[in-house]
């Protein structure tokens, strides 16, 4: 293993060093339920607002947004400033609080407002299921609570979302305990997109192995793809692991096959937007891929993902929505201030967002319920 590098990780293929970070407005959050100094999402202490990390502006600046209504959190969600399926389930949870807050009228027409807030942060993105679960959650909170007063409801709402939140940090402590307990010393592995703590609004699910298993002292490396076209994994992960200094060596995601063929990699681990009843798995574009090489090498390919991104209801991996975001996403590469354009005018493109790997190509999930092994529907159906 290589020397520390000025980041304080070591890396013997890429060492990443991250340029000098801007911090804007900072996490002015007295308990953040992150449990850490930053944080994808909060709700204030006086339940009149939340704080947003906008991750659109990782690495270079962390940059918090103070948003304050509904309609303003269902943009942070739909432009990415909010991402990762538990944090946009937390956030869209926050996000029913703050549509309650206005609403002094009756019963009825609180009642109303809150489905008419829950269908616009519902549309936001279609395929990670923790948003329509946190607000159908929230849904059932503000049923309860509509004959109550109006602060009275807000406080019910923001006591529901919150409790949401620490249940999904703590769902991502304990699935990462359990599979760390699979990861040997000194093993790298493997991950796709970011499935770290900004992604789940604290500690991470794939991310969260990680730090379950450095915990247990054992001294594991990170290799990140880095996940064109909107880069989570160079951004993101790259960001929160060399923050934590963890060692993390980023590769472009046309390196995982040579990088695996060499003896490379000893396990993968990723996070998932939504997993069917048949263990079909929904994970940012370009994970199926490197399913399909860990198959190849026969590396185990791990999916850490809490209850909440589970779908009872959809049969299977083709019936999951799969978001297709603007093709400019693709004819460009993303820059601090917006994107440069990398294509010829008049190129068409595609950006599916997600794509899905069959059960039979994932070795192992596991939730905090426990641990699907081998992943089959009985094995899913026995945690429901
Ligand atoms: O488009 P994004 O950045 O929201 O996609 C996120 C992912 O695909 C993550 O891997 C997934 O949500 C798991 S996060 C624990």
């Amino acid at each position: 293993m290589g020397a520390p590098n000025d980041a304080g990780h070591r890396s013997d293929l890429f060492p990443i060093t991250l340029p000098t970070l801007k911090t804007g407005l900072v996490l002015r959050h007295p308990d953040p339920i992150s449990g850490a100094l930053y944080s994808a999402v909060e709700l204030l202490p006086d339940n009149r607002g939340t704080l947003v990390l906008n991750q659109r502006r990782l690495p270079l600046e962390e940059t918090y947004e103070h948003v304050v209504g509904v309609d303003h959190m269902a943009e942070a969600i739909r432009t990415l400033k909010v991402r990762g399926a538990p944090s946009i389930g937390v956030a869209a949870a926050y996000g029913m609080v703050l549509a309650a807050l206005p609403e002094t009228g009756d019963a009825a027409s609180f009642t109303a407002a809150m489905h008419a807030g829950g269908a616009l942060l519902a549309a936001t993105r279609p395929t990670a299921v923790n948003l329509a679960w946190a607000i159908g959650k929230m849904l059932d909170r503000a049923t309860t609570a509509a004959g109550e007063s109006p602060d009275a409801r807000v406080a019910s709402l923001a006591e529901c979302a919150r409790s949401l939140h620490r249940a999904e940090v703590a769902a991502c402590k304990k699935m990462g305990a359990l599979v760390a307990d699979r990861v040997k010393d000194g093993a790298t592995i493997l991950t796709h997109c970011n499935a770290g703590a900004l992604a789940t609004a604290g500690f991470g699910s794939a991310l969260g192995v990680v730090r379950a298993a450095r915990a247990q002292g054992k001294d594991v490396r990170v290799i990140a793809c880095e996940t064109r076209p909107v880069l989570q994994g160079a951004r993101m992960t790259a960001w929160e692991l060399a923050k934590d200094g963890i060692p993390v060596t980023l590769i472009t995601d046309s390196m995982v096959a040579q990088l695996m063929a060499r003896g490379g990699v000893d396990l993968v681990v990723v996070g998932a937007d939504r997993i069917a009843r048949s263990g079909d798995v929904a994970n940012k574009i370009g994970t199926y891929g490197v399913a399909c090489l860990a198959r190849v090498h026969e590396i185990p390919f791990y999916v850490a993902a809490p209850w909440s991104t589970f779908d009872m209801d959809c049969a299977r991996g083709a019936d999951i929505p799969i978001e297709q975001r603007d093709p400019e996403e693709v004819l460009s590469f993303p820059t601090r201030d917006g994107a440069v354009r990398i294509a010829p005018e008049g190129v068409s493109a595609q950006n599916p967002s997600f794509d899905v790997t069959p059960a039979r190509l994932v070795t192992a999930i596991f939730t905090e319920r426990g641990v699907i092994d081998p992943v089959t529907e009985a094995g899913v159906r026995a945690l429901a």
